[in-house]
Parts: C-alpha cells; structure tokens; sequence
C-alpha cells in the first residue's frame, strides 16, 4: 500500500523574473525536508529551467505551472510536456482554475493534458474547484466529482499511481478569498476519496493524494494537514518567500 505523505506545494504564479527565481531555489537548495514530507515548487516557465536545475539534487520537485497537450507543432506561444521534461521538471500544474476561468481550459483539455503530461514521465498535478456560486448552490460536490472523473479519464493504473489531486475552491484563492472551513474541507475530501476509490479500486493499493489549496497560511495550515482525507497543501501568496515556504513545510514535518 501506498504510504500517507503530507505533501506541501508552493505556486508561484506569474511572479518573480530570472533573477529572483533563482535566488529563491538558491535558498531552498540546502533545506532538509523532514521525513515523510514531499515538496514541489513551480516556478514561471522562464525561470524552470534554472530553477530545475538549481534543485536537481534536492528533495523539492520541481513543475510547470501549465502545458499543452501537443508534443510540437504550430501552437504558438505553448509549451510540451517533452519540452517541460527537458527542463528538468518532474511535475506540472493542470487544470488550475486560474487557467480554467481566464485561459479557456475545460475539463476535457485538462484530460488530454494529463494523458500528455503521463506519456513523458511528469506528474500532473491537477487542479479541481469550484466557483462560489456553486459552493452557495450546495453543488461543490458535484461539479467536484465531475472535474474529478473527466480529468482521470482514461487512466491505467499505472497512470493512476502518478497523478495527486488538489483541490482549490475558486472562493477561497487569493487576497480576495477567505480559506476554506477544515470541516467543510474534511467533508469535500471524504466525497473525492470516494470519488477517487471508484476509479482507482477499492482496495487502499493506490491512494491518490488529495490536496486542499485556497489561503493556506501559518495560521491554518496544520488545521489542514490533520483531517485524515488531506495529504498536503498547495500554497499561494504564503509561500512564495522561500523561508516562509519552508518555515510552513517544518511546520507539519
Ligand atoms: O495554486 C495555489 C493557489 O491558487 C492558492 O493561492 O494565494 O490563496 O494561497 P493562495
């Protein structure tokens, strides 16, 4: 059986350049995760490589924040899983609802993502959510399950032991969002494990990591990390700065 691993992720967004990319992986390069924790970071593309690089002997992975599903060809301003793999990166963002909302994704593209992410030995770490006018229909779970079951479609097994879920409400990212109440967390995640069980089996020999994502900070992140269906964070604005990052991971190791 899969052990439980808290995982603890930082998106960077479309921020920091080169310059200041590198300095925080330079920062991060020495930090000794604590045992049972696994971290990734995902830098802007123009700064993966470096990034990648720069962490290629330490624990802390290292992803794309988008892709395209196409190897190559005449898609203009896009980049592919082989070219991200290249990089060095060993994971990559799909699905987040940044991407869903401002850059057309739908669920079916985030499908044909992961499948191309699997095929050139990433992680594809996908992003579900849902908009606040569902949460306040009561219809998260659904559109939840939904997200969920389109985006493992397809999947084999071996596909299945790869990929880690993270779940971001739309309502609680970012400096306009409020962070998610635990026991709503707990209840959603019980839902996904279900979810996810279904496709995967039910006989606990993959476990699928289910991450909660939406104003995670230092002041909720532990709150998090104990309900029992949350393997880990995905972290925002909290841990761009990489000794808050990393004061974050010690705080759950
Ligand atoms: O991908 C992480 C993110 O969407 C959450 O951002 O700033 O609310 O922690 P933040």
């Amino acid at each position: 059986m899969d052990q439980k691993s808290v995982w603890v992720g930082t998106n960077w967004k479309m921020n920091k350049g080169p310059g200041e990319a590198i300095a925080a992986a330079d920062a991060l390069a020495s930090f000794k995760l604590p045992e049972g924790v696994r971290a990734f970071v995902t830098p802007p593309l123009t700064s993966l490589k470096d990034v990648a690089s720069i962490l290629q002997d330490s624990p802390v992975m290292v992803g794309a924040q988008t892709m395209y599903w196409e190897d190559s060809g005449a898609w203009t301003g896009e980049v592919s899983a082989p070219m991200i793999a290249e990089c060095g990166a060993s994971c990559v963002l799909l699905g987040h609802s940044e991407r869903r909302q401002n850059f057309g994704e739908t669920d079916w593209t985030v499908n044909r993502k992961v499948q191309a992410a699997l095929r050139h030995g990433l992680r594809p770490l996908i992003c579900i959510g849902d908009l606040l006018d569902e949460y306040e229909a009561g219809v998260s779970q659904e559109t939840l399950a939904r997200q969920t079951k389109i985006a493992l479609n397809g999947l084999s097994r071996e596909d299945l032991r790869q990929v880690v879920v993270i779940y971001e409400p739309v309502w609680a990212i970012g400096s306009s969002g409020r962070p998610a109440d635990p026991p709503f967390v707990s209840e959603i995640h019980t839902k996904l494990r279900s979810v996810v069980e279904e496709i995967a089996g039910h006989d606990g020999s993959i476990r699928i990591p289910l991450l909660y994502g939406g104003s995670v900070s230092r002041a909720n992140i532990r709150d998090y990390v104990a309900l029992s269906d949350v393997d880990g964070v995905l972290i925002g604005r909290a841990g761009w700065d990489p000794e808050d990052f990393m004061s974050l991971i010690a705080s759950v190791g």
